[in-house]
């Protein structure tokens, strides 16, 4: 995937590497470095992980020369996901001759995509676990002790690990993902997403209600709720507009999020409940892919053109200054010139705050790499989704101008990443705004007014009142 600098910091999906550190003091025999790479579903399965882990007598180290376990939490979502992890692999190399117990693991939707060929890889991995059988670590390693080679890839259509409270890690205390339902039915024909992590289930609502208290209490400001499809929740008769309303209602403090909505399931009435609660932002994932329906029909999204704009107008309607952003898939197969053209014309149409934007690459074993021919050359592709990023920094450019001169109220996350004399933090529409540390510090809401920006990040001072 091509990246624009400017789009780094938005680029939430490609996360990559990230180590993940569990902060306490208990006594711990042995560490477990972990890195996780993929999309906000795998960085929360890593908490479970963590917690799996901690529970059986590990703690977290970023000090990979002091880890008696290393896994890397991966993604499949593209063939570049892929060849990360490969590369990531050779790098333990020395690692291992030199401590012949170390002991690797592949989690995650690698692990689950390739099953037993990771472990044929130079004789490197000990360890293969699929997103459903993370309760099985602790028993999986018992047998790579005993010396033998450990596999479980199982699949379930209940796990949810709706008891096991997540370590947060490597956060800033302040922002959280709660996972709400795994897997996904959609059989979107480019996406790898359905095999890897199964049937779509949803948690049971009470013990997510529960997480957000709990980590409202422990000083949390922010929550997102994930899933693949989070339009198709369903727990007891429990939608997932009714789930948002529970936890909104948990403290008007908590700000609640969501992701990813999608265009064929987004009802009126989750738009309405946005509407009705301050306290849930105002900020859609609405992934288009493409803009054009007969690209649309062979990816076997469920909806064309018509169908998204009229998604588009419902929230222009009920949730006006609502920001919105999205995913595009540029080169995806036999897509024409027009056909490309068509999704750049989309883009104009909506002005999307922000994208994920991609080349498509071509999953073994999904319904695209079975059906259709990978068609398009590699600089056709590369060429269209220059075209595309082109035009998202132009959108997001104009997006932000318009910000200039408002005041806009800023939940403080981090220092920020350019100047320590600087806060950076996200707004209702979750764009990131930047300004002058004063007396603030991370957790705090502020009001912000806006005076300058890039394409990524409004520049502003706070305004105290
Ligand atoms: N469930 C979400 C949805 O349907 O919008 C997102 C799932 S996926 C983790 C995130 C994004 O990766 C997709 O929206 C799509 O744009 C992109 N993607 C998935 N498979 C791809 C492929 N084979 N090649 C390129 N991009 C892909
Ligand atoms: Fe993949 Fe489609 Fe499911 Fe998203 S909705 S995870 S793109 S199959
Ligand atoms: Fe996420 Fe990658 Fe799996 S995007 S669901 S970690 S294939």
């Amino acid at each position: 995937m091509k990246r624009n600098n400017d789009f780094n910091e938005l680029l939430e999906e490609s996360r990559q590497g990230e180590v993940l550190l569990l902060d306490d003091d208990k006594p711990h025999l042995r560490k477990l470095y972990l890195e996780s790479y993929g999309c906000a579903m795998n960085f929360s399965d890593s908490e479970i992980v963590a917690s799996i882990m901690n529970g059986n007598g590990f703690s977290t180290t970023n000090n990979i020369d002091e880890a008696d376990v290393i896994f890397l939490n991966t993604c499949a979502i593209r063939d570049n996901a892929e060849t990360k992890i490969w590369t990531r692999l050779r790098d333990f190399k020395s690692a291992k001759k030199n401590n012949p117990d170390l002991i690797i693991g592949v989690l995650g939707c690698m692990a689950e995509r390739l099953k037993t060929k990771l472990l044929e890889e130079q004789k490197l991995v000990d360890l293969v676990v699929g997103p459903d059988a993370y309760r099985d670590l602790p028993n999986l390693i018992q047998i790579v002790e005993s010396g033998q080679k450990a596999v479980n890839v199982l699949l379930s259509r209940e796990e949810t690990y709706a008891e096991i409270s997540p370590v947060r890690l490597g956060g800033n205390g302040i922002s959280a993902f709660i996972s709400i339902m795994r897997g996904c039915d959609n059989m979107c024909s480019f996406c790898v997403v359905p095999f890897t992590r199964g049937r779509e289930r949803s948690r049971d609502q009470e013990s997510i209600v529960a997480e957000a208290k709990e980590l409202i209490n422990g000083g949390y400001k922010e929550v997102t709720l994930l899933g693949q499809n989070v339009d198709s929740y369903k727990w007891e008769g429990i939608t997932f507009g009714n789930l948002l309303e529970r936890v909104a209602l948990v403290n008007p403090e908590l700000r609640v999020r969501f992701s990813t909505s999608h265009p064929k399931d987004m009802t009126d009435d989750v738009l309405e409940t946005m509407a009705k609660y301050d306290n849930i932002c105002n900020y859609i994932h609405l992934p288009v892919q493409s803009g054009n329906s007969r690209v649309l029909e062979m990816m076997n999204r469920g909806y064309d053109r018509a169908w998204y704009i009229n998604r588009i107008e419902a929230i222009r309607r009920i949730l006006p200054g609502c920001g919105i952003s999205t995913d595009t898939i540029s080169g995806f197969c036999s897509e024409t010139e027009e056909e490309h053209q068509d999704t750049l014309s989309l883009m104009e149409y909506v002005g999307y705050e922000f994208a994920y934007m991609y080349s498509y690459s071509e999953r073994p074993g999904t319904l695209a790499a079975r059906q259709y021919p990978d068609d398009i050359p590699a600089e056709t592709k590369s060429r269209r989704l220059a075209e595309i990023i082109k035009l998202q920094l132009k959108l997001s450019m104009e997006s932000n101008q318009k910000d200039l001169g408002k005041e806009h109220r800023v939940l403080v996350e981090a220092i920020s990443k350019r100047s320590t004399e600087h806060l950076s933090g996200r707004n209702d529409q979750n764009k990131v705004v930047i300004f002058p540390k004063e007396e603030f510090k991370i957790g705090d809401y502020v009001t912000v007014l806006v005076n300058d920006c890039t394409s990524a990040t409004l520049l502003g001072n706070a305004v105290k009142k």
